[in-house]
């Protein structure tokens, strides 16, 4: 592998442990202004720290995050379809390399939609990005999307889509967490983060999934809304990263999100009083 590929790999996946807490924030590229993200740097900004990186738009890049905050950026470059549009699938690449590397990302990402309407020309956008980013040392995030078909989320379908996303060059594959994922992992050559989907009832079931994923083979997790639509986004990216880096168990992570929230409460309350 390319040095600077490797180089810029590994902001995202940490060579000491080989994982890596990418924090999602490009949902409005397709979905708009989504819940707790209508206003996106007051989002993105308590959580940046805390991220390994970031993942988002050139448009919300550019106008939500400062040039001078040293976060990796994985740079959402696929797109083209809205939610009430007629087909997710219908995405092309929609920002440059060029563009890209003037904005100093450390991956590319894109989006490819296996058995939707548009699979053909996803992976032919997959394969082309690879070249293109190979050609400068940026490695590709392939996201196995589903579109509005959540169902779709089981073993068969996530390790055809993962293992095609390897098999056309991905560096990294984002998909979601399911049953017998271990199944997915193993058949997928390059390293695999999950998203976490919609928002789960409880910050412990998501702690659970991220526990999940984990000691089945994830590399990590691509979280967005698990994360930011909590009540208490810092104490779960906290709780998170704790489950990916410092291999604590669901218990223990979730104790320390309660930790974090109780102080968090208090420090909300004694702002009431003042
Ligand atoms: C949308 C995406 C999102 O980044 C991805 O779904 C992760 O966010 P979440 O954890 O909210 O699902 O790629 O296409």
């Amino acid at each position: 592998m390319d040095w600077g590929l490797k180089n810029r790999l590994a902001r995202i996946i940490k060579p000491h442990d080989k994982r890596g807490v990418m924090l999602a924030v490009d949902h409005g590229y397709f979905l708009g202004p989504t819940e707790r993200l209508e206003e996106p740097r007051k989002t993105i900004s308590p959580l940046l720290s805390y991220a390994d990186s970031l993942m988002l738009t050139r448009g919300v890049l550019r106008t939500s995050v400062d040039a001078t905050y040293p976060v990796p950026v994985v740079l959402r470059v696929s797109g083209g379809a809205s939610i009430i549009g007629k087909d997710l699938s219908n995405e092309k690449i929609t920002t440059s390399v060029k563009d890209a590397i003037k904005l100093n990302v450390s991956a590319l990402a894109m989006s490819i939609f296996v058995g939707a309407p548009h699979e053909h020309e996803s992976l032919v956008n997959l394969g082309n990005l690879v070249n293109e980013g190979e050609e400068y040392g940026i490695p590709v995030l392939a996201v196995t999307a589903v579109g509005k078909e959540l169902e779709k989320r089981d073993a068969r379908y996530l390790g055809l889509a993962c293992r095609i996303a390897a098999e056309f060059g991905a560096h990294l594959v984002k998909t979601y967490y399911c049953e017998s994922f271990e199944k997915v992992v193993r058949a997928c050559p390059v390293p695999v983060i999950i998203a976490g989907g919609p928002k789960l009832a409880t910050e412990l079931d998501a702690l659970k999934l991220t526990f999940d994923a984990i000691q089945s083979g994830a590399a990590g997790v691509d979280m967005g809304r698990n994360i930011w639509q909590s009540d208490y986004p810092v104490a779960m990216i906290k709780a998170v990263k704790a489950i990916v880096h410092q291999n604590m168990t669901v218990k223990e992570a979730h104790e320390m999100f309660n930790t974090l929230k109780d102080a968090r409460k208090q420090v909300i309350r004694s702002n009431q009083k003042s």
